[in-house]
């Protein structure tokens, strides 16, 4: 494991520079000072407590001034979810990421900075990638389909990974292996299924997609954000040994893997903060299950902790078995982060043990990437990959793949596409953000245009090609005679906070109104549910024929239209139990689901 920094820099240097010509100047006159190890212990040996503490350290990037690398030798830069390059496109990233990486060389040991950020359902982060259906979906597929949910999730892995590296970025947090058992939670559908098995699968799939090919998985969020009491985000739950033992697997699946790294939940269990949890981070994380990879706190996580000071935070979290801090909230909080551990390790109350477990797991994970090896990553550049084609075709099938029929009276589907009439209807009929959802581009997600992709509208359009007559109308109000009415409802985009529900997940009330304008039509009707979980319907579907839910599909819309009137068959399945209202009589059970 020889470092040959100089090479590695011209090469970057090199593709940065016929890459984008927004590549910062003055990092091409840096000297390297000659280190050479061979092991990442005998690196570690070699680092500084600063040097150390500056690996621990993990700063948003609009918190990082020219110059901060450098000086505290910081280990990780992050994007959180509102977080973009001026432009959002990959040569954006990729020449901010190399700004990073390069100055991380100017360094005294030339560590290379590792970059972070939510690529949770393809690289979402970036417009115009290729948008996965989100978790929930892939775990419609395999709740059909046990080896094709696990292909699908590996090539979703393997593609992810292709388009992330295509932006320079070589670190995801994801996926999500919890186990949702509460659906008025909001980050239910970031999870497979409600099924341990189906988790444990898909997870440690996915995490073989992205980590063979080169970027880091992210396991989130540890342990027991599902299991939370009446499902609230970040909130407690109540779980003995048998309770932690019964979600743990896939966890231990994932370690297995060699998931690189993982993030605790900002949640508790039994009253005590993940954070600062030592017996499940470092008990049995870390010793019982042989997690060889390093621990990253949640966005500003530390401060939500035990003690009254930012220090005592720190101190809980580090000793607890957190080895590097998100220290987001501004620049001084990092600055703040570097200096209270230093001053906690002087004063004894973090053993430098601590500190040199947490630098060699971060150092063994940058080496297990290729980071220090002459030709490899962090500085490929691969072009052309960002939303390519033959991504599109990959997630346009598990798009079908992942459809759920759940009601067909009548032979209303196959008959589908006999009709010359047909109205789309909805507010999701021809909505490329409503179908992504949360954490695309933007946080929380965002209605309309956000980015490139087929909507339900335009998939149907083009798959009759002319062979039937289709009206798009967002409220239903249109003019003519019908054969029948596609109705697309669902809920709105939404990520973490926001997306948490009291009681019942009820259709939104322009969806009621919509459908009261179809029901006059006469005609079968047929609904399309997106939604990042099972809404709560009540009785409502006693006016359809039809029923499908599309879950969160993403970018490929098209999908859709495969499996209403092209050959491809329905064979997803409900990955969460179905019922009418909150805690009301199961309408669909587990793994329901109907075929043409
Ligand atoms: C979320 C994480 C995410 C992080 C960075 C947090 O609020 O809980 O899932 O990885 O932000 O965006
Ligand atoms: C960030 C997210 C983060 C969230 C937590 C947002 O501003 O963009 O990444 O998860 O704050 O509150």
């Amino acid at each position: 494991m020889k470092t040959n920094k100089f090479l590695c820099f011209f090469i970057l240097i090199y593709i940065s520079l016929t890459f984008s010509a927004c590549l910062s100047k003055g990092a091409e006159k840096t000297e390297k000072p000659a280190v050479t190890w061979n092991t990442p212990e005998e690196l570690v040996s070699l680092m500084t407590l600063e040097e150390k503490i500056g690996q621990m350290t993990q700063a948003e990037q609009n918190d990082v001034l020219k110059g901060d690398i450098k000086k505290y030798a910081l280990g990780s830069v992050l994007s959180g979810g509102d977080s973009i390059p001026p432009k959002n496109n990959a040569e954006n990233w990729v020449a901010m990421i190399n700004r990073f990486t390069a100055e991380s060389f100017e360094t005294r040991l030339g560590i290379p900075i590792i970059y972070g950020l939510d690529a949770v359902h393809g690289q979402s982060k970036v417009t115009d990638a290729v948008m996965f259906p989100h978790n929930i979906g892939l775990g419609a597929i395999a709740a059909g389909n046990r080896e094709r949910g696990i292909q699908a999730a590996y090539t979703a892995g393997k593609i992810t990974a292709e388009e992330m590296r295509a932006t320079n970025v070589f670190w995801t947090f994801s996926p999500v292996i919890g186990v949702a058992e509460d659906v008025r939670w909001g980050r239910t559908y970031e999870c497979f299924s409600e099924n341990v098995e189906i988790v444990t699968f898909m997870g440690e799939s996915l995490i073989k997609g992205l980590q063979d090919n080169g970027v880091a998985a992210c396991m989130k969020h540890y342990i027991g954000e599902g299991q939370t009491i009446n499902g609230k985000n970040q909130g407690n739950a109540l779980l003995d040994r048998d309770g932690i033992n019964r979600i743990l697997p896939p966890y231990r699946a994932a370690v297995n893997a060699n998931a690189l790294t993982l993030m605790p939940s900002y949640s508790s269990v039994n009253g005590l903060k993940m954070h600062e949890h030592k017996e499940l981070l470092t008990d049995v994380l870390k010793n019982e299950l042989n997690f060889k990879g390093f621990v990253i706190s949640d966005w500003d996580a530390v401060r939500q902790l035990s003690g009254g000071s930012y220090k005592v935070q720190i101190a809980n979290a580090i000793n607890a078995g957190v080895d590097m801090v998100m220290a987001t909230g501004g620049r001084n909080q990092w600055i703040l982060f570097i200096q209270n551990l230093k001053a906690l390790v002087e004063e004894g109350a973090v053993p430098i043990s601590r500190i040199d477990d947490a630098a060699l797991r971060i150092i063994r994970v940058k080496q297990q990437l290729g980071f220090f090896k002459e030709t490899d990553a962090p500085f490929v550049k691969i072009n052309g990959i960002i939303g390519s084609d033959e991504n599109r075709i990959e997630a346009r099938a598990m798009v079908s793949d992942s459809m759920v029929l759940l009601r067909n009276e009548n032979n209303i589907i196959n008959r589908l596409p006999s009709f010359k009439n047909i109205l789309i209807a909805g507010q999701g009929a021809d909505n490329i953000g409503m179908q992504c959802g949360g954490w695309t581009v933007t946080w929380q997600g965002r209605h309309g245009p956000t980015t490139k992709g087929t909507t339900i509208f335009e998939g149907i359009k083009s798959a009759l090609n002319g062979k039937a007559d289709v009206t798009h109308s967002a409220n239903g109000n249109a003019r003519g005679n019908f054969d029948a009415v596609i109705a697309v409802i669902g809920e709105g985009p939404y990520a973490e906070g926001e997306g948490d529900r009291s009681g019942s997940i009820d259709i939104r009330a322009n969806d009621r109104m919509m459908l009261r304008n179809v029901y006059n039509y006469k005609c079968p009707v047929i609904v399309i549910m997106l939604s990042g979980r099972p809404m709560n319907i009540g009785d409502e579907y006693n006016n359809w024929d039809g029923f499908i839910a599309a879950w969160l599909p993403g970018s490929e819309g098209g999908g859709i239209a495969d499996v209403l009137f092209g050959v491809r068959d329905f064979t997803g399945r409900t990955p969460f139990t179905w019922r009418k209202n909150f805690n009301g009589e199961i309408l669909y059970p587990f793994g329901f689901g109907l075929t043409k």
